[in-house]
């Protein structure tokens, strides 16, 4: 009924507008002389477009008035309701909260995210995006890259010194390797569709031209929501599976204040783990990992519960897009140490096994330990009872 009595209304007010439009001119003007009430249907009170004042606007106090006053002097002049739009004034919705948090809200009010000016939300996100995550980020994964790059060309692979026994130590069982490289892998899809998604426009886009980049970007961005929680469940195993032997111990601080025997070319002795790996597990596996994850979880509204508002999700992309940068950083570091930087490190993840040359130059304290009995030279065989298949290190 009350439909029924709206549409009347505004059939009514229509109509009645149509024909003062149609109006000849000196019909006009005599009805804007002499202002007829509007007819009211249903309450609803209808507004004559010529009744408008022209000089309205220079009336004392115009600047104030608020919509329903605005409306008496110029009908259909909504400008004191933008104004509040604009300035994230949150309206009335009937929508329940729970599934539509914002209905009522169309412009997010001020606010300043840190690197953005005093504006809407949306806005200060993006200069944020724009102006520092975008170049900034940019810039340190290619002066990282680049840092690498001449590493490498002035230092090379890191090579054994002494020649190889030929007696291998398993020094990572099936089920660790099984966690890394799942680990791995999602990391380098979602570091791939990542950089694709933040950074494909400037150097894609040319190339591959609007269509083929917008399928591009499409795709990888739901191989990215995908990865996200496999990357999350295997970090947290991975985590667990490395934490014993992550746990700092008293040389990791010579090992860090030698640098790692960076610079003197001598390697500093070091437990199944160096420091610096130590650094990696830490920071960039828990710390980052974490963060990185509960960003990622908010952004793929996953976690129950949450109220997924703009605010929100504009705080999680930053949070996420800043330690995603430094996760990437970190583990190019790791990724490099970890195929061309050394040898024999790829091979120990892929295969399981290292020489006893390997452990013996790059884990002193780790061989030391094995040759001593304390850890099983062949885990994997010690935990299934099966015989070693490779010759164990002789004590
Ligand atoms: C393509 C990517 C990657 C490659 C090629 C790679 C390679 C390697 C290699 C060769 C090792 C053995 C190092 C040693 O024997 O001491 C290793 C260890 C390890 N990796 Fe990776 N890795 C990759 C990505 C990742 C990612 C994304 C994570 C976690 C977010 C990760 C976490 C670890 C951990 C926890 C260890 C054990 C040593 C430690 O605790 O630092 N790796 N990786």
């Amino acid at each position: 009924m009350k439909n029924f009595l709206c549409s009347m209304a505004l059939l009514a007010g229509l109509a009645w507008g149509t024909a003062g439009a149609q109006a000849p001119a000196s019909a006009q003007a005599a009805s804007a002389a002499t202002p007829a009430a509007a007819p009211a249907v249903g309450g609803i009170q209808g507004q004559n477009i010529f009744q408008v004042k022209p000089d309205a606007s220079e009336e004392p106090g115009y600047a104030q008035q608020n919509n329903g006053e605005r409306a008496k002097v110029q009908p259909g002049n909504n400008a004191p309701m933008w104004r509040q739009v604009g300035e994230g004034v949150t309206g009335y919705s009937s929508l329940p909260k729970s599934q539509a948090p914002e209905a009522g809200n169309l412009i997010q009010p001020f606010v300043q995210y840190p690197g953005s000016r005093v504006t809407n939300a949306g806005e200060a996100w993006r200069q944020v995006r724009n102006q520092w995550i975008i170049p900034y980020g940019g810039a340190l994964l290619l002066i990282v890259a680049g840092a690498i790059a001449l590493f490498y060309w002035r230092k090379g692979m890191m090579k054994l010194h002494g020649a190889e026994t030929g007696r291998k130590i398993e020094r990572f069982t099936p089920f660790e390797r099984s966690a890394h490289w799942a680990n791995a892998i999602a990391f380098v899809a979602l570091a791939i569709s990542g950089l694709v998604m933040a950074f494909g426009k400037f150097f894609l886009l040319p190339i591959l031209g609007g269509t083929l980049f917008g399928w591009l970007a499409y795709v990888l961005k739901n191989v990215h929501n995908f990865a996200g929680p496999l990357f999350a469940v295997s970090l947290v195993i991975v985590f667990f599976t490395f934490l014993k032997d992550n746990l700092p111990r008293r040389e990791d601080i010579t090992w860090l204040a030698k640098g790692g025997g960076m610079l003197s070319g001598q390697e500093v002795p070091s437990h199944r783990f160096n420091a610096g790996e130590k650094v990696v597990f830490w920071g960039g596996v828990l710390g980052l990992g974490f963060i990185v994850v509960a960003s990622g979880l908010v952004l793929d509204m996953l976690i129950p519960g949450l109220l997924y508002e703009r605010g929100t999700m504009q705080i999680a992309h930053m949070v996420h897009a800043v330690a995603t940068v430094v996760m990437m950083v970190m583990f190019m570091g790791h990724i490099y140490m970890g195929t061309i930087g050394m040898q024999g490190a790829y091979k120990a993840m892929r295969t399981g096994y290292v020489d006893e040359t390997w452990a013996k130059e790059h884990h002193e304290l780790w061989y030391d330990d094995i040759r001593a009995g304390k850890i099983p030279p062949q885990r994997s065989a010690a935990a299934t009872g099966e015989a070693p298949a490779v010759k164990p290190v002789q004590a």
